[in-house]
């Protein structure tokens, strides 16, 4: 049976912050045709560096338990997640090897509430200690498939980080899934930047933004 982490985190709930749609976007790094689809950043790259910071400390701390580790394996959940993962990934201090997934869930900004694995894990992750690193956690849906998708593959234990929660946009049925480690959790809005998408654009941005309808 795969063992997962004792007790789960969220370091910064900014879903009652007041300014949280008001941050000029003064960097030189957003192209004019990006620029007028923003409505707001909602994490400043200070506040990311913030979250991985904390989060980073948490599981570099957690990680010390896993004394008798037949190995670590980061699973990178594509494309979403691979800048939040590039930056946690250089913050961990302990040996791991890499690796990546990809599910296909959503369609523009609905989910589908269907899931596919696109890209599979490319390592034998049998008896390894497995870190998932996602963007969001939305409806929980990806997130529970993952988990299933995982565990069948009989991991020694199995720890999900998300750099994202939509906390109020959970389906009832996942109601019970939550990351182990869950950097921000943020309102109900549609996100973009620091690896997260609209069909395939902003991606490169470097915060966290609001998209306009
Ligand atoms: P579920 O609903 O399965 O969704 O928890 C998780 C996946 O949906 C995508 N997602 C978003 N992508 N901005 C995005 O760019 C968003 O605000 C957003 N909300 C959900 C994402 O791919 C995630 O893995
Ligand atoms: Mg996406």
């Amino acid at each position: 049976m795969t063992v997962c982490a004792q007790k789960s985190y969220v370091f910064i709930d900014i879903r009652n912050r007041q300014d949280q749609q008001n941050y000029p976007v003064t960097q030189d790094s957003v192209p004019d045709a990006y620029a007028k689809d923003i409505a707001g950043v909602l994490l400043s790259q200070q506040d990311i560096l913030h979250g991985l910071s904390a989060v980073s400390a948490r599981i570099n701390q957690d990680v010390q338990s896993l004394s008798n580790s037949q190995g670590i394996v980061l699973v990178t959940v594509l494309h979403g997640a691979m800048i939040f993962s590039a930056d946690l990934m250089r913050r961990l201090y302990f040996p791991f090897q890499t690796d990546s997934v990809a599910v296909s869930s959503y369609e523009g900004i609905q989910s589908t509430g269907s899931y596919q694995v696109k890209k599979e894990i490319g390592h034998s992750i049998f008896g390894k200690d497995v870190i998932v690193v996602e963007d969001i956690v939305d409806t929980g849906g990806t997130l529970d498939f993952l988990i299933r998708h995982i565990e069948a593959k009989n991991p020694a234990s199995l720890r999900t980080v998300a750099l994202l929660d939509k906390v109020d946009r959970r389906k009832q049925q996942f109601a019970h899934i939550k990351a182990d480690y869950t950097c921000f959790v943020i309102p109900d809005v549609f996100v973009i930047g620091y690896g997260l998408d609209y069909i395939g654009h902003y991606r490169g941005l470097p915060f966290v933004a609001v998209k306009k309808d």
